[in-house]
């Protein structure tokens, strides 16, 4: 554990989207893409986010941002609330601490402006050095991102550059305005596996020379473990386990968690994992009468019970007993018995084929 207080702080984060059901649009229907997320960010560590594509990993980035609005909870940078912050200046000075590297560095830069440009710009904006000193800034961040020598790098276009060479110029533009955060969503993703170990080895660096707090968003396991110090693992909008990054690979203690490692074909050659398999025998659902609709849906067909579900788990980082209403503990009672299932796991803790105690 660092000693140093967290530089950013999410507590109870939650944002839910209305989505439209089709046809007339006359029912509408809400969508919680992130749902009660907590967690903070050390200056000097790198804290991984996992999760499979869909589980809401983008949308806590872009809530961090503030390119949306919270619908629950709250973001601290230091002393400050800024999930309410409102008014473009405010909005400025807090991304002036807070940056993003993006995903896709083949759309983040400009094809018609040079290198140096991209750099220039942020240092301008927010008057970050007095302008004789703006092209000298320009070099020196070229070159702590490892783009040599700066003076042929930055007169060049983005056109002339490698993917690999395009994420540093990213990288180094969010590094212009001396953030304390630099929040990256799968910044390595569409990089060819060759150069992603280089980009990775430079958010190290930049972790400890910088003391920046980063936030690594990937579906990948094999990264996170390269370059995270902790790691929070996301489904479907919670998170369900959370730890150093040795304790929750090595050991890891949610099936949700065992799940996502085993998809993960060779951690020692390959990068990016596979797509999630489907497996059968575990059934996720975020509560219990969603559970066992699940169930049900699964269990309708002819197949006989216990056949391929082994357990059902409830997802929720909330406590157990604060969590667990009779009525929720009545259904997924239910469940385990009429399906005779081995166990089902709630928040972590393990419960046998017996009555469910509150
Ligand atoms: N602007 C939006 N409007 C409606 N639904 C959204 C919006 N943004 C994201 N979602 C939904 O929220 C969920 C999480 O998405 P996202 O955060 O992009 O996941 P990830 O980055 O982990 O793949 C998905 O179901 C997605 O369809
Ligand atoms: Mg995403």
């Amino acid at each position: 554990m660092s000693l140093e207080a967290p530089v950013l702080e999410v507590r109870g984060l939650g944002r839910t989207f209305d989505v439209g059901t089709g046809g007339l649009g006359l029912r509408r229907r809400s969508l919680t893409a992130v749902d009660d997320v907590s967690f903070a960010l050390e200056p000097g560590k790198v804290t991984a986010l996992v999760g499979q594509s869909g589980s809401g990993k983008s949308t806590i980035a872009r809530l961090l941002l503030r390119l949306y609005a919270p619908t629950a909870g709250s973001i601290h940078l230091g002393d400050e609330d800024v999930s309410r912050i409102r008014g473009r200046r405010n909005v400025r000075r807090y991304r002036s601490q807070v940056q993003m590297i993006f995903q896709d560095p083949f759309g983040s830069l400009n094809p018609v402006k040079r290198v140096g440009h991209h750099i220039e710009r942020p240092l301008r904006r927010h008057k970050v050095v007095p302008s004789r000193q703006v092209e000298q800034r320009v070099h020196e961040l070229l070159h702590a991102v490892g783009l040599t020598p700066p003076e042929v790098v930055a007169a060049k276009y983005p056109h002339e550059l490698s993917g690999g060479q395009k994420q540093r110029v990213s990288i180094a533009r969010a590094l212009a305005v001396e953030p304390k955060v630099v929040i990256a969503d799968e910044p390595v993703s569409m990089l060819d596996v060759s150069i992603r170990l280089g980009v990775l080895n430079l958010i190290l660096e930049l972790k400890e020379q910088r003391n920046l707090g980063f936030l690594y968003i990937t579906h990948d396991l094999a990264s996170a473990r390269y370059v995270a110090d902790e790691i929070l693992v996301l489904y479907a909008g919670q998170i369900v386990e959370r730890g150093p990054t040795d304790n929750v690979l090595l050991e890891p203690l949610h099936p949700y968690t065992q799940l996502l490692l085993s998809a993960v074909p060779n951690p020692g050659t390959g990068l990016l994992t596979d797509e999630l398999p489907e497996r059968k025998e575990t059934v996720f659902a975020s509560s219990a009468p969603r559970a066992h609709a699940a169930l049900e849906r699964v269990t309708s067909a002819a197949a006989p019970p216990n056949s391929d579900i082994v357990s059902i788990v409830r997802l929720s980082t909330s406590h157990l007993s604060s969590l667990l209403p009779e009525r929720e503990c009545e259904c997924l009672h239910a469940c385990i018995q009429k399906l005779n299932l081995e166990s089902a796991v709630f928040d972590g803790t393990f419960l046998p084929n017996q009555l469910v105690e509150p």
